[in-house]
């Protein structure tokens, strides 16, 4: 994982800086993957312009980057690898902290609103997914609302998943929600959602090509390739399904119905 998040996402950045501007928001956004699962959630998040957005595990900041423009929000990234944190830098001259998402270094309730996309798999375990909703949770304010893209494992026994996922079923998810005090408002399956616009693919495909035509013979694009690929196989067979999901930040007087 640390040639995809860290490496590569430098080398994407780098690669797209190159190619223009059209080419930044979907060289970077690395695990939501196009607009119709950030629109999904950007319609039910509701930000208002200049309303503080944490991006947790903001990779490269394509994300974050399309939020600020769709709504005005305004957007702060945290994210542990520093080669994403610099592509944010560059791309979209990004507030970004380096962190860990069961260590947010931002106080209580500091956030109007928070996201997370493509990150609770890449924790360790189920203790460090419910550290980084305890997280979530902690540094968004009470009635504030919080959006997930989530992969969730379909079967019990995944073939030859990813190095360093770990994918929880639905049901473990949606027990972990209630654990954190948040509450699930609304699920939607992102294959409902998620055709790419035809302009937005093929920017990607550009990026892309150059990507490979630069470093394709690298062990660290090889192993990221891999990586998706591995990931492109389980969701293809249904094996791994992924959801999008709209979370509200228990307000104090909730607090004892989720406990
Ligand atoms: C699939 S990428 C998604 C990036 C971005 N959210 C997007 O949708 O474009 C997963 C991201 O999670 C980050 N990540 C991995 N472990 C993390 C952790 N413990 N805390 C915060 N971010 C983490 C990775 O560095 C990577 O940037």
């Amino acid at each position: 994982m640390e040639a995809e998040f860290n490496t590569v996402a430098e080398w994407t950045a780098l690669v797209a800086a190159d190619l223009g501007p059209e080419c930044y928001i979907p060289a970077a956004c690395r695990g939501s993957g196009q607009p119709a699962a950030l629109d999904w959630l950007l319609e039910r998040l509701g930000p208002r312009p200049g309303e503080m957005m944490i991006d947790v595990g903001a990779g490269s900041g394509g994300p974050a980057a399309y939020a600020a423009r769709r709504t005005g929000v305004q957007p702060v990234l945290a994210e542990p690898e520093p080669g994403a944190c610099r592509a944010a830098a560059r791309l979209f001259e990004a507030p970004v902290v380096q962190a860990d998402a069961i260590a947010l270094p931002f106080g209580d309730g500091t956030a109007d609103l928070a996201w997370c996309l493509g990150v609770l798999c890449t924790a360790p375990g189920s203790a460090a997914q419910r550290a980084m909703l305890g997280q979530l949770r902690r540094v968004v304010r009470p009635g504030g609302r919080i959006g997930l893209l989530v992969y969730l494992a379909a079967v019990a026994e995944l073939t030859d998943p990813p190095q360093g996922n770990h994918f929880p079923s639905s049901g473990e998810l949606h027990g972990m929600f209630s654990q954190a005090g948040l509450e699930a408002v609304e699920v939607a399956s992102t294959p409902d959602v998620a055709q790419p616009p035809p302009d937005w693919a093929g920017r990607l495909e550009i990026v892309e090509r150059e990507l490979h035509r630069r470093y394709g013979h690298t062990p660290q694009l090889i192993a990221a390739d891999e990586q998706s690929r591995l990931f492109g196989r389980l969701l293809s067979s249904g094996q791994l399904t992924s959801q999008v999901i709209l979370l509200r930040v228990a307000e104090p007087r909730d607090v004892g119905r989720h406990r």
